[in-house]
């Protein structure tokens, strides 16, 4: 079965928005298409991985003329690409270069919070570093560091502080998929930004409680980006690191394509497309066959009709995908008898977003759920104005499953870990979560203007016999 639509309420798309800001092809020649390079270990042995991380500044040329000035990770904008493996114990130094404080917050990392976690209550001040470390132990998975500096995590994302982080473990290592990195498996990081004056970011200028868009594709940092195809399956870590914009992907040709694996890893079983959505902060692996392609043939990757990234194919071996049905495991526990049912409202647009009809508060808990129960979380989303507008609703510190979409199955690629879930307007996403780890954690909708607009709260995870008190940040020691 090949599914060929986006599964979403096409009267919610970004593209309905009043304040929607189309996406235009730039007029600057082909670039190839930046690959992250992958951050060397200061040191790994049998059982520990040891990195340094630096948020730092720099510029970066986009567009001919003058060089942007930016922010990345080890990087001028975005950053090398992170890799734990499954098993380790990872020890990070995590350096702040800025001129201001930032957080450094591992979306999707099954880690204690709510420092090691990286959300707002983990500042790295200017000049300072702090060191956290944690076991990787969860599945293989396509990850990313962003930072989450509250109420400016829009803003240091615009910059450009994200990066992709890759989880690497024996079960997928042993599935049939591309894995040779810069080669045929590549982060694709899809962002939009605006250019102003002298090439320049101007954030505030382009502010807009509902999301800041841009005008320009800017894919892995490039703008106007071609990707050389040297072999027949090319596997792509999509990653949308947009701070609003939703990305509705397909090939020219409507050239099929399989989804392998989703936020939390890899998929139950692959699931073949013609046209994916992305929506802030998901992913979504998926290995494309050029098998009917020769050398010369471009194929082109639209969001919508606007042309985002080329694939030029070069003289390859033949090497068709021979998938299994089933690819792994998923774990899928039982809900803890008796544990309640947890809901989330969220409603609102522009400044009035709000989670359980509250703004979020550094200081105040709004949940909680006790270590090792799996519970059922009801997310809402109540926008109705104008056919209302999709919110991206994120966890940290799990990945969870979904368990149904207004009473019907989740979408056919939703069968897997999920740490993102897309709620259409009216719509109730019923949620299984669980939990390797206490701490205090965020939950929050994903446009990353609704989140620093107050459209975020915080739960606790406990254990009854090692009971905790945290030392919440406020606003004000910020
Ligand atoms: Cu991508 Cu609160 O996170
Ligand atoms: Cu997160
Ligand atoms: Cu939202």
């Amino acid at each position: 079965k090949v599914y060929t639509d986006y599964f979403f309420d096409e009267p919610a798309f970004n593209t309905h928005d009043g304040g929607y800001v189309p996406l235009v092809r730039p007029e600057v020649d082909e670039q190839p298409l930046n690959i992250p390079s992958v951050l060397s270990p200061d040191k790994e042995t049998d059982t520990d991985m040891y990195y340094t991380v630096i948020a730092q500044a720099g510029e970066t040329q986009f567009l001919p003329g003058a060089k942007t000035k930016t922010w990345g990770y080890n990087a001028n904008y975005l950053g090398q690409t992170i890799i734990f493996k499954k098993g380790k114990h990872i020890h990070v130094t995590l350096k702040n270069e800025l001129p201001e404080l930032t957080t450094f917050h591992w979306h999707g990392l099954n880690v204690p919070g709510p420092i090691i976690d990286g959300g707002c209550h983990a500042p790295v001040y200017p000049g300072e570093s702090s060191e956290i470390e944690f076991d990787c132990d969860q599945p293989a998975a396509t990850l990313w560091l962003h930072a989450h500096p509250c109420p400016s995590t829009a803003q240091h994302v615009w910059k450009g502080l994200a990066t992709g982080v890759v989880v690497q473990d024996d079960v997928e290592a042993a599935l049939p998929f591309p894995r040779n990195y810069g080669v045929d498996d590549i982060p694709v990081i899809l962002q939009d930004r605006k250019f102003h004056d002298d090439n320049q970011f101007d954030y505030m200028a382009d502010y807009d409680p509902d999301g800041v868009q841009g005008p320009t594709p800017v894919i892995n940092g490039t703008i106007n980006p071609y990707f050389d195809v040297t072999t027949q399956q090319v596997r792509l870590r999509l990653l949308d690191g947009a701070n609003r914009r939703e990305w509705r992907l397909h090939f020219s040709d409507d050239l099929e394509f399989t989804q392998i694996a989703s936020d939390g890893g890899v998929l139950p079983e692959p699931v073949t497309f013609t046209h994916l959505m992305l929506t802030c902060a998901e992913r979504a692996e998926i290995i494309v066959d050029f098998g009917n392609y020769k050398p010369g043939d471009e194929v082109t990757l639209y969001s919508d009709d606007i042309a985002i990234l080329t694939f030029k194919i070069h003289e390859f071996a033949s090497n068709p995908l021979n998938l299994p049905d089933h690819l792994v495991d998923v774990p899928d526990p039982e809900v803890t008898p008796n544990s309640q049912t947890h809901k989330v409202v969220m409603s609102g647009m522009d400044e009035e977003v709000a989670l359980n009809g509250r703004k979020f508060d550094m200081q105040r808990i709004d949940d909680r759920q006790q270590l090792g129960n799996v519970e059922v979380w009801d997310i809402t989303n109540t926008n109705d104005m104008d056919g209302g507008m999709l919110h991206p609703y994120h966890m940290h510190g799990t990945q969870f499953k979904i368990i149904s979409r207004n009473g019907h199955a989740p979408y056919p690629n939703e069968m897997g870990l999920k740490d993102t879930v897309s709620v259409n307007p009216g719509e109730e996403v019923k949620i299984k979560v669980w939990f390797n780890h206490t701490g205090v954690f965020m939950n929050h909708c994903h446009i990353i203007e609704h989140e620093d607009g107050g459209m975020m709260a915080q739960f606790e995870i406990f254990d009854p016999d090692h009971p905790k008190t945290y030392k919440l940040m406020d606003m004000d020691t910020l």
